[in-house]
């Protein structure tokens, strides 16, 4: 037989422009999900950085939304934790994702969540309301962030505890992790609460920060300039209740140009702002 009679072997196509490959999709609750995709090879990125991800509209352009990376600098694919929103233009469609299936990825990070930011501190608190939980997935499973710092909180707060879940599962999978296990063990100080629903910890950030119960739960002492970084991400409200509480406590708003004792990312731009 001649070479000509066997077909040579074609790589799958990619139909769109910088497609990524889906290659895992969880569904958390009827309002959360994660996915991973294949991460392309050139993207480099620090650690708690955004990406532009989404599909092809209708309209044949590419309809794309703001996402944490929530996978650490390191790791192969890329992950992300997204909202559902019923009647969004973008996760109306991208809840139904598939493994196998394409999406869109410019591979232009950028953000203020970073370390580059921050001055160095002893303990640093992530502070995170729904999938503003997404930036420090990755910075926790990142191995600089126990490297600068002895302690890190994270508080994370949700309505009810089925929100929460994404997060215990990452902690827990972290904890038990044989290469970062050991560098996490005693340094990462988890903190989830609810706010309408019955759980062993409960109440707003703001208000457990204020009160001083997230300090005496934990027993490390109250914020302070010297010792105490933070990063903050959540709704623009909670974003400025929690700027307000931090002011409070002598911290001072850093920016990758700056860097300073926190720093704050919307994770999600709401109705009218
Ligand atoms: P949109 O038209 O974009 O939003 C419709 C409405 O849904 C908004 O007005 C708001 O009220 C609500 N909404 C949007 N996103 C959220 C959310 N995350 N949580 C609660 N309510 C929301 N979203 C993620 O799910 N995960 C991320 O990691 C993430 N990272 C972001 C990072 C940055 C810097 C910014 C600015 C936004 C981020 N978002 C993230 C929000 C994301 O860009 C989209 O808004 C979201 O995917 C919904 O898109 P949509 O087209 O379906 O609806
Ligand atoms: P609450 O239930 O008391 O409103 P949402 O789902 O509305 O985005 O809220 C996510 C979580 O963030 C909820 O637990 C909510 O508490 C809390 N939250 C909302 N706004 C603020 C705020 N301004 N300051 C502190 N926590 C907030």
């Amino acid at each position: 037989m001649s070479d000509a009679a066997s077909p040579t072997p074609v790589p799958p196509v990619k139909t769109l422009p910088d497609a990524q490959s889906v290659t895992q999709v969880t569904h958390w609750t009827d309002r959360l999900f994660s996915f991973r995709v294949t991460r392309p090879q050139s993207l480099r990125f620090r650690s708690g950085e955004f990406v532009m991800i989404g599909l092809m509209g209708e309209n044949g352009k590419p309809l794309l939304r703001a996402y944490s990376i929530a996978s650490p600098n390191w790791d192969e694919e890329l992950e992300f934790y997204s909202i559902k929103v019923p009647d969004g233009p973008l996760t109306s469609k991208l809840q139904h994702i598939e493994v196998g299936d394409e999406i869109i990825l410019r591979p232009k990070p950028v953000g203020t969540l970073v370390h580059d930011a921050l001055l160095p501190g002893k303990r640093v608190w992530f502070l995170a309301t729904g999938t503003g939980i997404a930036p420090f997935a990755s910075l926790m499973r990142d191995p600089e962030t126990y490297e600068k710092f002895e302690q890190v909180v994270m508080m994370h707060t949700c309505r009810t505890v089925d929100e929460l879940e994404y997060g215990r599962k990452l902690v827990e999978d972290l904890q038990n992790d044989p290469l970062i296990g050991e560098m996490v063990e005693g340094k990462l100080l988890y903190y989830p609460t609810t706010t309408r629903e019955d759980f062993h910890h409960k109440g707003r950030i703001t208000d457990n920060l204020t009160s001083g119960k997230v300090f005496e739960d934990l027993g490390i002492p109250p914020m302070n300039p010297a010792e105490d970084r933070a990063m903050v991400c959540g709704s623009l409200a909670f974003n400025v209740d929690v700027k307000a509480v931090l002011e409070g406590f002598g911290l001072r708003e850093g920016a990758n140009s700056e860097p300073l004792e926190y720093v704050v990312e919307k994770a999600f731009v709401g109705d009218g702002i």
